[in-house]
């Protein structure tokens, strides 16, 4: 079976079992608290939680999963990689322990027809009941059972929340290593005789704060399988890089980078392996950068390219691009389960390029510090290169260790393995570290309790601004600041980008509180507000609350205007436009997109055309509630994070744009008014920001424009039909009085030379005339040399002007210059004043920095002349 045929049939198999089959989420979650989805539960989190109810009880997916906490042995160990798939089967209060194992074993045995006889199980050291439905209902003897504790065979993703006891499947590979060491081992041992393929989680408890365990209401099942292991059982392989899913990656790496060996080196499987997951996290949406998702994606890039590299000279030393000619071959061998590849393909082998460009250039300077190092080690009598420099280079510039200590060892310097590997350790400890702090499941104490007892928030936002509602909580939080629940709001809180509603809310007496921000969590509307008359509320009293009206009309025009700059950007663009982030208020929009080029002006004008087309058509929008394959099978735009619930809210602008969203729109886009791009620039690499107004501020901004264009024919004493034909006049004018001038000077200049001539001297029979000035430029001074040559027919000339800094200018008639040498004469003046300078020997100009020796500098050349 091939890895393709292999996540088919799993899927098929659960489908008759009764499961629904959910697309793979997003590899970014929902959950904040998670930077990246690692486990096919991890969309379903809330369903475990019990926060909201799962919309099947039996649900099968295979999962886009990306783990880095074992990044070192990526490509070392047959089975380690960054990006994997997992194949899951869910039960939420539905089926337990017992369906759950007795479909694994079915689906292992019947349809991937593994032999029973290399099969092997654990279950937890307590879990008899587990034990005895694969002993006495399955049949699995005794002899392949193991009992394994807590570090192996109990499954929780955090410290509290839903947890539980599992059972893990192995497959016994029969290598029992080099020494026969293996001969004896059990499943759970080290080494790789034992290979685990499904773990099936028996998700019945809770864990509370103080560490006690308690009964979940409802029991879940949570399995998972990964693909790229059972495909090596399935095709009989030793190590996972040798399957169908990555022998076709493999061999065009192998082509791109002219590697002619057999079989596979390390560096080959890393890049294989990060190559993956960098196709995949651009796909959903991640850009490299120096923080979270963006720098996993920038370091994947980075080992990638470096391992690379380093297994193709002519790649290193000139420093070429080559991983995103590999993309091509990824997507294609995969993008039968997720076809949104496809869409992308030209935009991830651009972000890919893009970072590729960029490391090759760290890399140089990478290799160079190595150099500088590698000869302060030699200068120092060492043979040997520090840690420090070691994994600075690692951790600084993305070098992957074999690649310094290639290039060491390649100038006899010894680099030490262990030593990089202990600060290798202490760093991965101190971002686990980290990671436990954040990834944990950590609910809300506050709204776990507070949903326990009142359920949800309703939200009546969408079709009244003005209702009456019961307090549910209230609390003080800083002076004068409160936050406040009710039962029902008419209060929009801030998500999908549109930012939380305005308002007040009031009691019959004199208490009045303006309402400055809502959040949402788990459905429950908090609002936080300020005191501004009369005496807090008490939980049980009802109050008015009204929403700012004006402020919620503004924001739905921007809003729905996103929809329709998302359209209008898709259709001059290109499908490869995603949103990347967006922010709706009521002064304008801001909507941020993955695009990898500036967008011309005449595109620009474009989308903003379709926009306001959009509008003038006065297209109703019409809202509905959707079950999501529908909504999604009639063209909807979502986000990922938008999929799991089962029916969704449709924002539909007459079959022109259909999007997936929860905000408040403009009951028909007439309502938007003129849309105004105002900026459009890069954001980050990959992503472009668009900022525009609607409505008022378009107004006011046509308002603004006509006043300055008033201004400006005011200035000009005309009126604003006829201020460009103004503008054109006058600039005319302007020129014929520039040249005006000119000549005005040029006569000047004459006028001074009549004078001037007469000051020429007779040094060694030949007329010499020479003058320093103040503030003239060099074109005033070329000038006078011209006049003067005119005027005097035989003449060495020199002038010289203090403008701070000072100028000199010689010429030399043509009958002269055989003796004197106008670049000469300069020369002398020039270094006088402290600069240098030269030229022709008809005509030659210099400056030097002290004006004040002008004077001074233009006698010393007179010297020189008269020494000729
Ligand atoms: N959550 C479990 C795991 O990740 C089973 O899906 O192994």
């Amino acid at each position: 079976m091939t890895g393709n045929e292999l996540r088919k049939s799993f899927i098929d198999f659960f489908k008759t079992k009764e499961h629904k089959h959910f697309e793979s989420a997003s590899l970014i979650p929902d959950d904040k608290t998670l930077l990246l989805t690692v486990a096919g539960m991890v969309p379903f989190k809330p369903f475990f939680l019990g926060e909201k109810k799962a919309p099947y009880k039996r649900i099968t997916t295979y999962q886009k999963c990306i783990r880095t906490n074992d990044l070192e042995n990526v490509g070392v160990t047959p089975r380690h990689h960054t990006f994997f798939e997992m194949l899951g089967n869910f039960s939420f209060g539905d089926y337990f322990k017992k369906e759950a194992i007795e479909w694994s074993w079915e689906y292992i045995t019947q349809i991937l027809k593994l032999d029973p006889k290399r099969l092997y199980v654990s279950v937890y050291l307590t879990d008899d009941e587990a034990y005895d439905i694969w002993t006495k209902e399955i049949g699995v003897p005794e002899d392949h059972m193991v009992r394994l504790g807590d570090d192996d065979n109990w499954w929780a993703a955090g410290p509290i929340g839903s947890c539980g006891p599992c059972s893990e499947i192995y497959y016994d590979t029969m290598n029992m290593g080099e020494n026969n060491e293996e001969i004896n081992a059990k499943p759970g041992d080290e080494g790789n005789r034992f290979l685990e393929i499904w773990n099936l989680v028996f998700t019945e408890w809770n864990r509370l704060e103080d560490g006690s365990l308690v009964p979940l209401p409802e029991k879940n099942i949570d399995t998972g399988a990964g693909l790229e292991r059972i495909a090596s059982v399935v095709q009989n392989k030793v190590n996972n890089f040798e399957t169908d899913i990555f022998s076709p990656i493999t061999n065009e790496i192998k082509k791109v980078l002219q590697l002619n060996e057999d079989g596979l080196s390390t560096p080959v499987k890393i890049v294989a392996d990060h190559l993956r997951a960098s196709t995949f996290l651009i796909a959903d949406g991640v850009l490299p950068s120096n923080e979270g998702r963006g720098y996993i994606l920038k370091k994947l890039i980075r080992r990638a390219y470096g391992s690379g590299a380093l297994e193709n000279k002519e790649i290193f030393d000139n420093s070429e691009t080559y991983l995103y000619k590999i993309v091509d071959t990824i997507i294609d061998n995969i993008k039968e389960a997720y076809p949104e590849l496809e869409e992308k393909r030209e935009y991830i082998k651009n972000i890919i390029k893009n970072e590729e460009d960029k490391f090759s250039r760290t890399l140089k300077i990478g290799t160079n510090i190595l150099f500088e190092e590698i000869e302060e080690a030699r200068k120092n009598n060492s043979n040997k290169l520090s840690s420090e420099v070691s994994f600075k280079l690692y951790d600084t510039y993305g070098f992957p260790f074999e690649f310094t200590k290639f290039i060491a060892e390649n100038n006899n310097i010894e680099v030490s393995e262990d030593e990089f590997n202990i600060k290798l350790e202490e760093q991965v400890k101190r971002s686990q570290d980290s990671r436990n702090k954040t990834s944990d499941m950590i609910k809300d104490e506050f709204i776990d309790s507070f949903y326990k007892t009142h359920g949800k928030t309703q939200f009546l936002g969408y079709d009244s601004l003005k209702i009456y509602s019961k307090v549910l909580h209230i609390k003080e939080i800083e002076n004068k600041m409160y936050e406040i629940i009710f039962e029902e709001t008419p209060f929009y809180a801030e998500s999908g980008g549109q930012v939380s509603d305005r308002g007040i809310i009031t009691d019959k007496k004199e208490f009045t509180g303006e309402i400055i921000n809502v959040v949402k969590k788990s459905d429950i509307f908090i609002h936080y507000f300020k005191l501004i008359s009369g005496n807090i509320p008490n939980v049980g009293d009802e109050l008015k609350l009204i929403v700012d009206e004006e402020f919620r009309r503004d924001t739905m025009k921007n809003h729905t205007a996103t929809h329709l700059l998302h359209k209008a950007l898709r259709e001059v663009l290109g499908t490869t436009v995603e949103q990347a982030g967006s922010l709706v208020n009521n002064k304008g929009l801001r909507f941020d997109f993955s695009y990898y080029e500036a967008i011309t002006p005449e595109q620009l004008r474009l989308i903003e055309t379709k926009v306001n087309d959009a509008i003038l058509a006065n297209m109703p929008v019409y809202i509905t509630y959707e079950n999501i394959n529908d909504a999604i099978s009639k063209g909807a735009m979502a986000l990922f994070s938008d999929k799991y619930g089962d029916i969704v809210r449709v924002v539909d602008i007459s079959d022109y744009s259909i999007e997936l969203c929860g905000g408040t729109h403009v009951k028909s886009t007439g309502a938007i008014g003129l849309f105004k791009i105002l900026s459009e620039q890069g954001k980050a690499s990959g992503v472009r920001r668009i900022e525009a107004i609607t409505g008022k501020e378009s107004l006011a901004y046509l308002y603004k424009l006509e006043n300055t264009i008033d201004d400006i024919s005011s200035k000009f004493k005309t009126s604003s039909g006829n201020v460009i034909e103004a503008i054109n006049k006058s600039r005319e004018e302007a020129k014929l009085q520039e040249q005006l001038i000119k000549e005005l000077q040029r006569r000047l200049v004459t006028y001074e030379m009549s004078d001037l001539v007469n000051e020429a001297v007779e040094i060694n029979g030949v007329k010499v005339l020479y003058k320093d000035f103040e503030n003239k430029d060099i074109d005033e001074l070329k000038s006078l040399i011209d006049i003067a040559k005119q005027k005097l027919k035989s003449c060495v000339v020199i002038f010289g002007s203090n403008n701070d800094k000072a100028i000199f200018v010689a010429g030399v008639t043509k009958d002269l210059t055989s003796k004197y040498h106008s670049g000469n004469i300069v020369k002398v003046a020039a270094n006088f004043a402290g600069g240098n300078g030269g030229g022709r020997p008809d005509f030659a100009q210099a400056g030097g920095k002290e004006g004040k020796l002008t004077k001074d500098a233009i006698n010393a050349a007179i010297e020189y002349i008269k020494g000729l």
